[in-house]
C-alpha cells in the first residue's frame, strides 16, 4: 500500500476542528476536546494557540492536552468577554478555528531526569496539565523522576479538572495536594493558600527539584517567594505568563515587556529570565 502523505501543518493558517466533547469544569470554565485527527497539528507542552468560533474574533489559549494524546486538542476556557462568550455558546459537533501552535513551551529537555514540583492555582492548572500528562504518559514517565502536584483554587467549586484530579490521586507514582482558600460544609479537604500549604507540607531538595508554577499573578508572586525561601534558585523556577496578545506571532507589539515579546520569547520563562525584565508583568 502506498504511504499516506500528510500535508505539512502551516502555523499561520487556521484549521477548523470539530468539537468532540464539552466538559463543564466550573460555573464559568469549560474544557473543549477537539478532534484533531485530520491534519498534522503538533506542539510542545506550554505552547498556546489562537482559537476562534467562525464569525467571531479570536483569542490566545494554552493547549491543555498533552502532545502524547494523538489526534486530540484540548482547551480550558474561562468566560470573560466577547470571544470567550461565543466559545462558551459552542456545543459538541460545532467547529473551532485554531491557528498555531505559538510561543516557547516548557523546557522539556532541562526537566528530563529531574524530580518535578507542579504548583497550580485556578485555571492556571490548564498549561501545567499539558506537561503533567506528558510526564505521566506511559511513553515518557521513565524519563522523569518524582512528581508532586499542588493545586489550589478559591473555593471547592473553582477547582478545575476534578475528573482528572481523582485519576492522578489514584496513581502511586505521584503525590497530589489539593487545597482551597475557603471551604464549605461539604469540603473535607485542605483549606489554606497555596504558598502556605506548600511551605507546611512539601519538603524537597531544592538543588535537585524543578518547580513549575502557574496561576493568578498574586499566587505566582507569593509561590515564587516561598520557593526561594525553600532554597530554590531562580533558574529552577519556571512559570508561564498570560500577557495581553493579539497576533501571537511577534508582529503587533501588543504583548511586549520592554524589548521582549511574550508571544515569541515566552509565554514560558524561568524566574531568572523574568528577573532580568522590566517589572511590567
Ligand atoms: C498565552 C496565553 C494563554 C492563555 N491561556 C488561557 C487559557 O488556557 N484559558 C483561558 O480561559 N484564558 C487564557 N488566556 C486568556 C485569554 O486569552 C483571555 O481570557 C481572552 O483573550 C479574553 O477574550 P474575550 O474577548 O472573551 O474578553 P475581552 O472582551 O477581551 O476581555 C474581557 C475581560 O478579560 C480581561 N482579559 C482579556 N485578555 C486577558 C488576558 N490575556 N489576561 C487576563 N485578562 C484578560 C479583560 O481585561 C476584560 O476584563 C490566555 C492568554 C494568553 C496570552
Ligand atoms: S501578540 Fe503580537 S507581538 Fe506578541
Amino acid at each position: 500500500m502506498a504511504p499516506v502523505m500528510r500535508e505539512a501543518h502551516n502555523i499561520y493558517l487556521p484549521t477548523l476542528y470539530p468539537i468532540e466533547e464539552v466538559i463543564p469544569e466550573t460555573g464559568d470554565i469549560k474544557t473543549y476536546r477537539l478532534n484533531a485527527s485530520q491534519g498534522s497539528f503538533s506542539y510542545q507542552p506550554g505552547q498556546f494557540a489562537e482559537v476562534f468560533v467562525p464569525g467571531t474574533g479570536e483569542a490566545p489559549f494554552s493547549i491543555t492536552s498533552s502532545p502524547t494524546q494523538e489526534g486530540v486538542l484540548e482547551f480550558s476556557i474561562k468566560r470573560t468577554g466577547c470571544v470567550t462568550d461565543a466559545i462558551h455558546r459552542a456545543n459538541a459537533g460545532d467547529v473551532f478555528g485554531v491557528r498555531g501552535p505559538y510561543g516557547r513551551g516548557f523546557p522539556v529537555e532541562d526537566l528530563r531526569g529531574r524530580p518535578l514540583l507542579f504548583v497550580g492555582g485556578g485555571i492556571g492548572l490548564a498549561p501545567l496539565r499539558s506537561l503533567i500528562n506528558y510526564v505521566l504518559s506511559s511513553q515518557k514517565r521513565k524519563e522523569f523522576k518524582d512528581v508532586i502536584i499542588l493545586y489550589g483554587a478559591r473555593t471547592p467549586q473553582d477547582l478545575v479538572f476534578q475528573w482528572e484530579l481523582s485519576k492522578w490521586e489514584e496513581r502511586s507514582d505521584l503525590e497530589l495536594f489539593t487545597t482551597v482558600d475557603r471551604g464549605d460544609e461539604e469540603w473535607k479537604g485542605r483549606v489554606g493558600l497555596v504558598p502556605n500549604v506548600m511551605k507546611e507540607n512539601i519538603s524537597v531538595d531544592p538543588t535537585q527539584w524543578k518547580a513549575i508554577v502557574c496561576g493568578p499573578p498574586i499566587m505566582i508572586k507569593f509561590t515564587i517567594k516561598a520557593l526561594q525561601e525553600m532554597g530554590f534558585q531562580p533558574a529552577d523556577i519556571i512559570t508561564t505568563l498570560e500577557m495581553r496578545m493579539k497576533c501571537g506571532l511577534g508582529k503587533c507589539g501588543r504583548c511586549n515587556i520592554g524589548p521582549y515579546y511574550v508571544c515569541k520569547e515566552g509565554p514560558v520563562f524561568t524566574f531568572e529570565e523574568l528577573s532580568r525584565m522590566p517589572e511590567e508583568y
